[in-house]
């Protein structure tokens, strides 16, 4: 069967099982036995940005479980229905326009590909993406899919202010006072926008949609729709917990950059997509980045008080290519700047 048309293509011939390379090795499936219901992650609600109380609790979430979700944000409902709407038509595309993106596309901007890292992979993912590298306005313009392009470029102009914020709030939490141009450049000096498509799958319980890893971003902001899929390691490091669709909530984690800075303070979590067989699920991460020159490494004010460094200093685009050189692997990335 072929590939080019990605696992959409796939799903729309209506087969009745996946070609094998898709099928994971039984210890590596999804365990819906291994769900528990008795955590969750905490939703804090952003209305009050200034209080204490609201500082607080990011701070906590960010040591205890890496991951929460938020409501009042700031960005406007119209332009995260407009984002999700514009990605359905993005995937939804003739498959010949979207063959064209996906081999004349300027890869250092745009793509459109399936998996993960195919070429490092020996079981593929049930996935296709379309990843928009956060640009120039003017390569933006040049560069971005027509059909997504006013609607991806008003969200993230929205989600950069945010972005600005928790940052400044999380570093707060890390004796840091403000984040001043050479942070700004270590923690979001570079962000990527991922359109992630998971079809519908006849195999959906032996295939994964993501398989668990954690992020390599300093932080996260995840969008989903409402079919669920997403799962966070449970505190006892063994379980998993659901991650459930909360209507105009977004869902913020903590990556390896700010686990790595925070010298272990704060946890990149280990988490992962599970697909089914009924509906098309879309998630939107923006991966909020290093600029590729960053230097990270546990910052100065966090070992103020004579803690030892528990990471070297180590170059994002040396952790980058790192993390994409092998399969989605848990945590194992971070061992890269022991
Ligand atoms: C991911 O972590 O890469 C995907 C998350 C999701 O689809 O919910
Ligand atoms: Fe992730």
């Amino acid at each position: 069967v072929s590939q080019a048309h990605g696992v959409k293509g796939l799903s729309d011939l209506g087969v009745e099982a996946v070609p094998d390379q898709y099928i994971q090795s039984l210890e590596h499936r999804f365990d819906n036995g291994k769900v528990v219901s008795h955590e969750s992650i905490p939703v804090i609600d952003l209305a009050n940005w200034e209080d204490p109380d609201v500082t607080e609790s990011i701070f906590n979430a960010a040591i205890k479980w890496g991951f929460f979700q938020i409501v009042n944000h700031g960005i406007p409902l119209k332009v995260i229905e407009d984002l999700k709407a514009s990605v359905h038509r993005f995937f939804e595309l003739p498959a010949d326009e979207k063959k064209h993106i996906k081999e004349n596309s300027p890869s250092d901007v745009v793509r459109l590909a399936t998996s993960f890292s195919p070429h490092a992979e020996s079981v593929l993912e049930w996935k296709d993406y379309l990843h928009l590298v956060y640009a120039s306005e003017e390569k933006i313009q040049a560069y971005w899919p027509a059909i997504c392009k006013e609607q991806s470029l008003e969200y993230m102009k929205h989600a950069e202010v945010l972005i600005r914020r928790l940052l400044n709030v999380l570093l707060k939490g890390l004796n840091v006072k403000e984040m001043d141009n050479e942070r700004e450049h270590a923690l979001m000096g570079a962000m990527i926008l991922d359109f992630n498509y998971y079809p519908p799958c006849p195999n959906a319980e032996a295939v994964a949609g993501v398989g668990p890893h954690s992020d390599i971003s300093s932080i996260t902001v995840l969008l989903q729709d409402d079919n669920g899929g997403l799962y966070v390691r449970a505190s006892d490091g063994d379980n998993w917990i659901f991650v459930p669709p909360v209507d105009g909530a977004l869902v913020i984690n903590i990556g390896d950059v700010l686990q790595i800075m925070s010298n272990d303070r704060y946890k990149s979590i280990e988490h992962q997509a599970v697909v089914n067989r009924a509906k098309t699920r879309i998630s939107i991460p923006i991966f909020v980045n290093p600029a590729p020159d960053a230097i990270i490494g546990p910052l100065p004010e966090v070992l103020e008080e004579g803690a030892e460094p528990k990471y070297k200093q180590v170059v994002f685009s040396d952790y980058f290519k790192y993390f994409f050189s092998k399969p989605h692997d848990g945590k194992e990335t971070l061992e890269f700047a022991r």
